[in-house]
């Protein structure tokens, strides 16, 4: 059982570490996982070594990741929720959640997000977050707005080419 560093009702927060690529592949593997967040709609084994590298690295620089949440009843991941650097001379960070096709229409975005949301108001003290979806993710749409955050326009996407909807939350 892993150690959780913050937890909601349903939910235990842990962090990637390097022999974590098991888990990486369970979760960036499965294509009801990614089949928004990239042009392709799946992972490659090098993009899923690549992500956790990426999550491990924002981890040692910021202090932060797409952190691994897991159900606490199962011990089972879930997912993973949490922040990366979007613009850091603004004091800005961009929220996420991705998760796995089995634990997805259960509500655990929005409960994972808040305590992230809780977060980045007190301890990280973040001015503000940001969050972009793909448009066909009308799901993912309706947890942003459930979560409170506003609407400020479309933004190009580099991973998926298209405009994403994009989002501000003021934390502060
Ligand atoms: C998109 C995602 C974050 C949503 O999180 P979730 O915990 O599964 O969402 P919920 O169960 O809270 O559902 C959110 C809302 O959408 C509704 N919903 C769920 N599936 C739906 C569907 N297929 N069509 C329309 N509405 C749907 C739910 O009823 C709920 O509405 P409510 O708030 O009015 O009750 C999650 O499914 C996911 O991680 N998907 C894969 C990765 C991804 O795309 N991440 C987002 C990147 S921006």
């Amino acid at each position: 059982m892993r150690e959780y560093f913050m937890k909601t009702e349903r939910t235990g927060f842990s962090r990637w570490t390097e022999g974590d690529l098991e888990l990486a592949r369970l979760l960036w593997g499965d294509p009801e996982t990614t089949r928004y967040i990239c042009a392709s709609g799946v992972f490659t084994e090098e993009d899923i070594v690549a992500r956790l590298e990426k999550e491990i690295e924002n981890g040692k620089c910021y202090g932060v990741q797409y952190w691994p949440i897991f159900e606490l009843s199962t011990g089972k991941l879930i997912g993973c929720c949490g922040l990366r650097p979007y613009d850091l001379d603004d004091n800005i960070y961009e929220i996420g959640f991705h998760l796995r096709g089995a634990f997805q229409g259960k509500g655990y975005a929005a409960e994972a997000a808040s305590a992230v949301i809780s977060l980045a108001k007190t301890t990280l003290r973040v001015k503000s977050l940001f969050a972009g979806h793909n448009p066909k993710n009308i799901v993912s749409a309706k947890v942003l707005a459930k979560l409170g955050f506003s609407y400020t326009g479309d933004e190009f996407y580099a991973p998926t080419g298209l405009y994403h909807p994009s989002y501000l939350l003021a934390t502060q």
